[in-house]
């Protein structure tokens, strides 16, 4: 008998494959879902690599295919493709364009589902639910295209949402993965560190993403990784930035805006304290307490020593705070 985790697979890869007939065959996928992919200027050959699909909307067009295909209501449910609700089963998924959400070895872990309408009222993504496969915050959406390049360019681009890997790729950028919302995790980290050291942080150019590239550089140190930060400008994302460039502009901007931890904080800390001292010193303070989360002893040295440059201060005053710090935590 095999195992459980497979028969949830199992469900998830058929889905997948429905999801896609669905969108290359159906009139209602050409019409809706895939003229939605392309008005977003993805290409076939960017839909076929992601494996894009179309969920179609009724209420039980995807179960009842399954069904007919001999899956079982209990793992479709489990899965949670199917819905299960008032002694009552449906599509989970109605009218919204699929992201199929894959493994490091491309196996079907979940999906992830955006609506077509342009009401507030609805959330934009509706996502599987954890299941005994899915587990969101392990995740890294990408991660099975990503993968080679990670090791080859020895550098991982973290990006916020399913569309910024996706147009990023299609941009000639493939070394990216998304942390699928804003709240980066230790697991996912672990996952990307398989591959390389080296993380650059590419969250949307709004106030919740620079707060969000606040919390990832300290989980990123903390894992004895390196990050840089690279900032849209406001309001947009990795996603709607690469649209409006052409892909050398792209690549330009990334190679040439990118700023390693230390720069990106001392700026953005200093902006905001301006000239008033007693917020220079907490900037100074701020910047040192992610310096004491990095594991390295050399490192945690090297920059002290920058931070000093940077921010104009005695390295002497900056070490003597660092053990303080580090201290503290201890
Ligand atoms: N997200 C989610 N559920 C939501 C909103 C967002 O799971 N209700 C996750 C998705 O993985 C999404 C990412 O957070 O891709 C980033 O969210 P956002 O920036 O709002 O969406 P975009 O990816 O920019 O999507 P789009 O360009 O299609 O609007
Ligand atoms: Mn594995
Ligand atoms: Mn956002
Ligand atoms: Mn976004
Ligand atoms: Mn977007």
């Amino acid at each position: 008998k095999r195992s459980e985790k497979e028969s949830l697979y199992l469900v998830n890869e058929f889905a997948n494959r429905y999801f896609q007939d669905q969108l290359w065959k159906s009139e209602e996928g050409k019409n809706i879902g895939l003229s939605y992919f392309k008005e977003r200027g993805f290409t076939e050959e960017t839909i076929k690599k992601f494996q894009l699909g179309y969920s179609p909307n009724e209420y039980e067009a995807f179960t009842k295919a399954a069904q007919k295909e001999q899956y079982s209501l209990e793992f479709l449910v489990k899965s949670g493709v199917t819905k299960e609700s008032n002694g009552r089963t449906t599509d989970r998924f109605r009218g919204r364009v699929m992201f199929p959400i894959l493994s490091h070895t491309g196996r079907v872990l979940g999906f992830g589902g955006r609506t077509l309408m342009k009401d507030a009222k609805i959330a934009k993504y509706l996502n599987s639910p954890e299941s005994e496969i899915y587990h969101k915050s392990k995740t890294l959406y990408g991660i099975f295209q990503a993968k080679n390049e990670l090791s080859k360019q020895d550098n991982c681009l973290l990006v916020e949402g399913y569309t910024d890997v996706i147009s990023l790729n299609q941009a000639g950028v493939k070394n990216v993965v998304a942390s699928s919302g804003t709240s980066l995790t230790k697991d996912q980290i672990v996952l990307i560190k398989r591959y390389t050291k080296n993380v650059t942080i590419l969250y949307d150019g709004d106030s919740a993403g620079i707060k969000a590239s606040l919390r990832g550089i300290d989980m990123i140190l903390e894992e004895g990784l390196n990050v840089q930060v690279l900032l849209f400008p406001d309001g947009e994302d990795p996603d709607s930035f690469a649209k409006k460039v052409s892909s050398t502009e792209l690549t330009d901007y990334i190679k040439e805006e990118k700023q390693d931890f230390l720069r990106f904080k001392a700026a953005l800390l200093l902006k905001e304290a301006g000239s008033n001292p007693l917020e220079k010193s907490k900037a100074a303070r701020d910047i040192v307490e992610s310096i004491a989360v990095i594991p390295d002893a050399l490192q945690r040295n090297a920059y002290i020593q920058e931070c000093a440059h940077v921010l104009q201060m005695q390295e002497r005053i900056l070490f003597t705070e660092l053990a303080q710090v580090m201290k503290n935590v201890a």
